[in-house]
């Protein structure tokens, strides 16, 4: 594939059904989960890109056996704490946040060290926010100002942790809860809501989790050292993919889209939340429980003029990936747009707020930004008609889709740089923008 996109044509109408990636966050969880499960366990529509290849070859590393074929990927797992490897094998985990933090937990008793490493833009992240809680947990850990190269050497003697997750994050979160897998005891999280497919996942394999929801915190107890059998799992569609599409009809002319079996998780939702109360024409149907998890076909209708939004703290967490779609949705709405507590976007794949806010300069859009905020003042009639050039933004995956989406509805003459990265989330992310009528080169 060709990595520099041009885009010098706004898409067209249109009106179609599609699907789009199976959803990254569950992949990810469902691979950790079944390499410690006893048996084999098998998932369908497991998503095919390099972060959930990075997971999968992780696992090989340590011993485990991973197959796959068009159908599904096999995991055989031998149990918790069953990896065979070398001391100080290192795992490159490229480019996935998830990844890195979660495997903490899961080499949580593995007493020979691991060497995480990963990419230019992995390697910038913090890790400070796994490393006090595994250091509680009794696991040793080793690197230069918390960045990856870290060094990780699990222990037989594991202690519960009482632990305050006060981020919102659901990797730190979810390196909590593998840990607490391995860890004989109750450890008990009083976290920040945040994304809750391990907990959920944990329930599914009838683990002893306990959830108490507070207002502000969810008190999560879990009791560790229970061995589980290898389990099938059916991964449906990705919000954070499908949300690039919904955007992209919301913001063409007479164009509806129904895109079909999404994860609805209501941890997840928040951009579809935001958008309704934007004025968006967006409707859940054919909603359903499919192991443990909702899952619905998503339809939006353009046409409907978009008004701006002071956006709830509450949301943060609900729409984390999704921010970059919802400023440009702000960019093209009337009104000015709030964000606040919003700082969290700095620690992503890049700083994200730094690049929206130049981004949103770059199209002609006032705004204002502070380390935690930002501001949109929106213009409904932003249409475009120079040369835009995307480069240098670390390789962000979700940055170029955004990119992307902001070209095919603008207008101008657009050259998005290092497009390869889309594959990291999303790697048909261009056959299906081409499915629906875009011309991309
Ligand atoms: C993820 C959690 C989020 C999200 C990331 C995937 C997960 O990160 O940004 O893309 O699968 O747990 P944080 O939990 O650090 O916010």
């Amino acid at each position: 594939m060709l990595k520099i996109i041009n885009i010098n044509k706004t898409i067209k109408s249109f009106k179609k059904k599609i699907s789009v990636s199976s959803d990254k966050s569950l992949s990810i969880r469902w691979a950790l989960l079944a390499a410690q499960a006893v048996g084999k366990s098998r998932a369908y529509n497991l998503l095919n890109s390099e972060d959930v290849n990075s997971a999968l070859i992780a696992l090989k590393k340590l011993g485990v056996e991973v197959t796959k074929n068009k159908k599904y990927c096999e995991i055989n797992g031998k149990g918790l704490n069953s990896f065979l490897y070398n001391n100080n094998t290192v795992i490159n985990c490229q480019n996935s946040g998830t990844l890195s933090r979660l495997i903490c937990g899961v080499l949580a008793k593995s007493t020979k060290s691991v060497i995480l490493k990963g990419d230019q833009s992995l390697s910038k992240r913090d890790f400070s926010r796994i490393i006090r809680p595994l250091n509680l947990f009794g696991i040793k850990t080793k690197s230069k100002k918390n960045k990856l190269p870290l060094k990780i050497t699990g222990t037989n003697f594991l202690r519960p942790i009482e632990y305050d997750e006060l981020i919102g994050s659901a990797q730190v979160k979810s390196c909590l809860l593998f840990c607490a897998l391995n860890t004989p005891g109750i450890t008990k999280i009083r976290a920040v809501p945040s994304r809750d497919h391990t907990e959920r996942l944990f329930k599914f394999l009838k683990l002893p989790i306990k959830i108490k929801r507070e207002k502000k915190f969810d008190i999560i107890k879990i009791k560790g050292d229970n061995q589980y059998n290898g389990f099938n799992y059916k991964i449906p569609g990705d919000i954070s993919s499908s949300a690039f599409f919904i955007v992209l009809t919301l913001l063409s002319k007479n164009s509806k889209l129904l895109i079909k079996n999404i994860n609805v998780n209501k941890s997840r939702t928040g951009i579809i939340d935001i958008l309704k109360k934007m004025n968006a024409d967006i409707k859940l149907i054919n909603k359903k429980m499919y192991n443990g998890e909702y899952v619905a076909d998503i339809l939006v209708k353009s046409g409907k003029s978009l008004k701006s939004i002071n956006c709830a703290r509450e949301m943060n967490s609900r729409t984390i990936d999704e921010f970059l779609l919802i400023f440009l949705t702000c960019a093209k709405s009337k009104g000015i747009s709030y964000f606040n507590h919003i700082g969290e976007l700095r620690h992503k794949e890049s700083d994200r707020l730094k690049f929206a806010s130049n981004f949103l300069k770059m199209i002609g859009i006032k705004v204002k930004e502070t380390s935690n905020s930002l501001k949109i003042y929106g213009n409904p009639k932003l249409k475009l008609n120079g040369n835009y050039k995307i480069k240098n933004y670390n390789k962000d995956h979700r940055a170029c889709m955004m990119s992307c989406v902001a070209a095919l509805v603008l207008g101008g003459r657009w050259k998005i740089y290092d497009s390869d990265s889309i594959n990291t989330s999303f790697p048909q992310f261009f056959s299906k923008l081409k499915s629906l009528g875009a011309k991309i080169n």
